[in-house]
């Protein structure tokens, strides 16, 4: 525990710790001292010298960004020496700034202009030309105005200390300097989007917001992003029912104060021309806008038809991992009632083996803080950056903190982190060495997988990494999604039983734990408990074609393992209705009828995280249209099918609902023991950071980023 000792600011006597910064002791202790290159989560620079304070017995005015303090010490961050030093540095800065606040994107959210009021004079001594610098083309996302630019240094700290990428630097000197990529070059990292936030002045804005409003118009509400496990907290930022920006909510134990691109830029996506605000009705091959009641009605009447002629079974479901939970509820709720078994939320995965034997969700296996304090890392089929950007940064930290971070994949995948041992192999050959690495640490574990396998000279060194350590064992997507995916989580677990370390996967989605723990799976109900009837899962929906489907969400052209499948078993199909805020070319050929649900930011429930941490929001703005919450669409579906207890009035009704049938239900699984190692190569479907969902695929932006980044 760090020793704390005391001091006085201005004139209040406080506790702080010993070898704390001034500027850290007051901003606890609420008293505020003007900064520019000072930010929490960066290293210190010191180069603006806005923070310049009085310490009792100095000889001058010192940084209270990087002078630590010392017990006793009397600080004075408003005396007039302080004052006189604070504006004699704002004097100096605003020398060459701009000052064309009226037409600054930054302006009502500007750190100098707010300090320019309270520290500025009302007119300049200088009346020479002022300085320009010619602006950087930084990519899609990112604008600049570098004329603006106060040289503090945050985004050059924060590509090179957060993202792990050094692409921007500080070039020339005196009053040359300049911010910059050095060469032309588009930033590329994919958490590039938090040098706008980091920019205390216009400098760096965002490029798809720029010029559509100004701050004081903004309304703010808060949310949770829905592109991968993480649930960064967000505001969404609206004008007149328009989402104009997404900025992140600070939540140290998730997304601390960072956003990756994707969850910041994928708002774009929503109003893509492809939005459908009607429900739609194919009659004679031809798509006709109809009201609700009558698409719900011709959606019930056919799954009744089909349920006369064929059984209930032959309505399978299909739901995004992106859904919130209260929707994955509704949805196995209403198909269960009606008699339909087949309903699953894992689009890319291919293997089920070990279903039976998984426990209630995936989970990351430590909270998401806690991987910079480990010691090794060892991950697996993971290619972090792509999957979930803003987990990079833990790791970063960690490998800084001195872990050892170990990548066993199928290709070479770029790491802003140094690798301690790299293996890159097939599937099945990760699965070979993964048994010599747990034959090593234990021979008598999964005797029928070790015994005849040869272990390497690297196997023996990834043993010895992650025993008597404090270890993590991470599985992503590239090994989930493998036709040896329980294999490879089999190995991973007894490797992690034999050593301590802990053991997590990064579920796909914003919400799979979420569709896991609300039922959405053929073979478990709510909480896990067991079903009357196992129905198929989200692959065998399609190999073995059914009569009528629904899909939740999903584009299955672009989000199914086997797309071409899906697409001929779709096509085959006496009736599909799709609810899906977009209506795409494929949906067109293969649906009868389209219910027009709101995309996430439009959308109400609860996501659960990779920890387990239920996150519920409201929406950031209301429907469009009149495209509806899914939970609503499905409430009144089972209205209309005629399924009791369907009468929630507001979604919290649902999420109770849900919390009551999780406490009473009762978990059951079974064990897994494959009997022998994978034995032939495998060809995995993959999905790109920015090809993963429909709103994110309809996001010009990050579409225009993708094509830089290759
Ligand atoms: Fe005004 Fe700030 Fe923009 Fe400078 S950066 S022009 S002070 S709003
Ligand atoms: Fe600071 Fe912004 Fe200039 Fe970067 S561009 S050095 S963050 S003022
Ligand atoms: Fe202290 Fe910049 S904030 S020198």
């Amino acid at each position: 525990m760090t020793e704390k000792v005391n001091i006085e600011i201005d004139g209040k006597k406080v506790q702080a710790e010993q070898g704390a910064m001034i500027i850290e002791a007051a901003d606890s202790c609420g008293a505020y001292i003007p900064r520019f290159c000072y930010h929490k989560k960066l290293s210190v620079a010191a180069n603006c010298r806005m923070c310049l304070i009085e310490v009792e017995g100095g000889r001058k005015a010192m940084p209270a960004c990087a002078t630590p303090i010392t017990d006793g010490m009397k600080i004075k961050t408003r005396s007039e020496l302080a004052l006189k030093s604070q504006k004699a540095v704002m004097e100096f800065l605003l020398i060459n700034h701009p000052l064309d606040c009226p037409i600054c994107d930054q302006g009502g959210q500007c750190e100098l202009q707010d300090l320019a009021m309270g520290y500025g004079s009302d007119h300049s001594r200088y009346d020479s030309t002022k300085r320009v610098v010619k602006d950087q083309d930084l990519g899609p996302l990112v604008a600049t105005d570098m004329t603006r630019c106060i040289h503090c240094t945050r985004c050059v700290r924060f590509t090179q200390e957060i993202a792990g990428l050094q692409e921007l630097g500080t070039m020339g000197r005196g009053e040359h300097v300049e911010i910059g990529t050095y060469i032309e070059n588009a930033v590329t990292s994919e958490i590039s989007g938090n040098i706008i936030d980091v920019c205390p002045v216009g400098a760096l804005t965002s490029k798809p917001f720029r010029y559509t409003a100004r701050a004081w118009e903004l309304q703010q509400r808060p949310s949770i992003a829905a592109h991968d496990c993480l649930g960064s907290n967000i505001f969404v930022h609206s004008v007149n029912n328009e989402v104009k920006r997404v900025v992140p909510k600070e939540n140290e134990a998730i997304n601390e104060s960072w956003l990756s691109d994707r969850d910041r830029f994928s708002y774009i996506g929503v109003n893509s021309e492809e939005r459908v605000l009607k429900p739609m009705l194919k009659r004679d091959g031809v798509w006709q806008a109809v009201d609700w009641n009558v698409a719900l009605e011709i959606v019930a009447s056919s799954f009744e038809n089909i349920k006369q002629h064929f059984g209930a079974d032959q309505l399978a479901g299909l739901i995004s991992p992106n859904a919130t939970i209260e929707e994955h509820y509704l949805f196995q709720k209403v198909l269960r009632s009606f008699g339909a078994a087949s309903i699953d939320h894992r689009l890319h995965q291919v293997d089920f083996a070990d279903q039976n034997a998984l426990p209630l969700a995936p989970e990351l296996g430590l909270s998401i803080a806690s991987l910079e304090t480990q010691e090794t890392i060892l991950l697996i089929g993971a290619d972090i950056h792509q999957e979930i950007p803003l987990l990079s940064v833990r790791l970063i930290k960690a490998v800084k903190n001195g872990a050892s971070i170990i990548s066993m994949n199928t290709y070479d995948a770029k790491t802003r982190f140094a690798l301690r041992e790299k293996i890159t192999a097939s599937t099945d050959q990760l699965a070979h060495h993964l048994a010599a690495i747990l034959k090593v640490l234990d021979s008598a574990a999964c005797p029928q997988l070790t015994k005849d396998i040869l272990v390497t000279e690297q196997d023996k060194l990834i043993a010895e990494h992650l025993k008597g350590k404090k270890s993590s064992i991470i599985l992503g997507a590239i090994a989930l999604n493998s036709d040896h995916g329980s294999t490879l989580r089999l190995l991973a677990k007894a490797i992690a039983h034999a050593t301590g370390a802990t053991f997590g996967e990064l579920s796909e989605g914003a919400n799979a734990a979420g569709a896991w723990i609300a039922g959405a799976v053929p073979h478990r109900s709510v909480g896990g408990s067991a079903v009357e009837k196992v129905g198929h899962d989200a692959q065998t929906m399609f190999s073995k074609s059914h009569k009528a489907y629904m899909l939740f969400n999903v584009e299955p052209e672009f989000d199914c393992a086997e797309a071409a499948k899906a697409l001929s078993a779709l096509r085959a199909a006496d009736f599909v209705v799709a609810c899906s805020p977009f209506m795409t070319d494929a949906m067109r050929d293969y649906a009868d009828v389209i219910l027009p649900i709101v995309p996430s930011v439009e959308n109400e429930g609860t996501f659960v995280n990779c920890n387990h941490s239920w996150q519920t929001f409201s929406p950031g703005v209301l429907s469009k249209g009149e495209a509806r919450p899914g939970w609503k669409v499905l409430r009144v579906l089972g209205t209309f099918l005629e399924i009791p207890g369907m009468d929630y009035k507001v979604v919290s009704e649902v999420y109770s609902e849900l919390k009551k049938a999780i406490e009473a239900a009762k978990f059951e699984s079974t064990n897994f023991m494959p009997t022998a190692l994978p034995s032939y190569q495998d060809t995995i479907a993959q999905w790109s950071l920015y090809g993963l969902d429909n709103v994110v695929r309809r996001s010009a932006p990050l579409q225009k980023m993708a094509e830089k980044m290759v």
